[in-house]
């Protein structure tokens, strides 16, 4: 099944297991210490992220190829009355050529780890144009194992995404650990700190 399909089914299926009120507790603690300036919420989903930082005072967009995904944001967004600084486009992430940069953040939680590498690539452009020199792009991905054969499909590839984002970027962080969806086996993750060069 096709990546887009099998996104628009769990939203269908109203059991969707992202849907919370607040985003992770790393976004939050990031985003206390930084002034608001513009932001950009890759994968967005129903907006937890983006509506949390439109109420900080942000201007931010929030992509996500999911029409469901992008509505429900638009109807949270109206219902928090943050839809002045919260915007919301129905559209891939690895082709953001109708966004303005410069950007002062983006967050990805959960979307660039189920791009192939030559989507990671064009995805990467897109951040490289965007992004202001000195900002911080903060990803959540699970990782592939090499070990493991219980799944076919691939998750991130940490070595590639080092690889990439070692020109016009420098990693500050990386913190790992375990993510388990429902009652699945948990899969390795990480959350990624990166900074744009000056
Ligand atoms: C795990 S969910 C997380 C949603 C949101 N970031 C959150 O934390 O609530 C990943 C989201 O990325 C979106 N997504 C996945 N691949 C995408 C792509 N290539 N372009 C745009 N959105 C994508 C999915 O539709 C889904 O809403």
């Amino acid at each position: 099944m096709k990546k887009h399909e099998r996104m628009k089914e769990i939203y269908e299926s109203g059991a969707v297991p992202w849907d919370q009120t607040d985003p992770p507790p790393e976004v939050m603690d990031l985003v206390a210490h930084l002034p608001a300036g513009r932001a950009l919420d890759l994968g967005c989903g129903y907006g937890r992220a983006t509506i949390y930082l439109a109420q900080l005072g942000w201007q931010v967009d929030g992509v996500d190829f999911v029409a469901q995904a992008i509505d429900g944001a638009k109807l949270r967004a109206v219902q928090a009355g943050v839809s002045d600084r919260a915007h919301f486009f129905q559209s891939g992430v690895t082709q953001l050529d109708y966004l303005e940069k410069p950007y002062d953040f983006a967050l990805d939680v959960g979307c660039a780890h189920s791009l192939t590498l030559k989507e990671l690539q064009a995805y990467y452009q897109e951040l490289l144009r965007l992004l202001k020199p000195g900002a911080i792009f903060m990803l959540f991905a699970h990782l592939n194992e090499e070990t493991d054969e219980r799944e076919e499909r691939n998750w991130m590839d940490e070595t590639a995404l080092r690889t990439i984002f070692a020109e016009g970027f420098h990693l500050e962080k990386a913190e790992y650990g375990q993510t388990q969806v429902n009652d699945q086996t948990p899969w390795r993750s990480a959350w990624f700190w990166f900074r744009k060069d000056a």
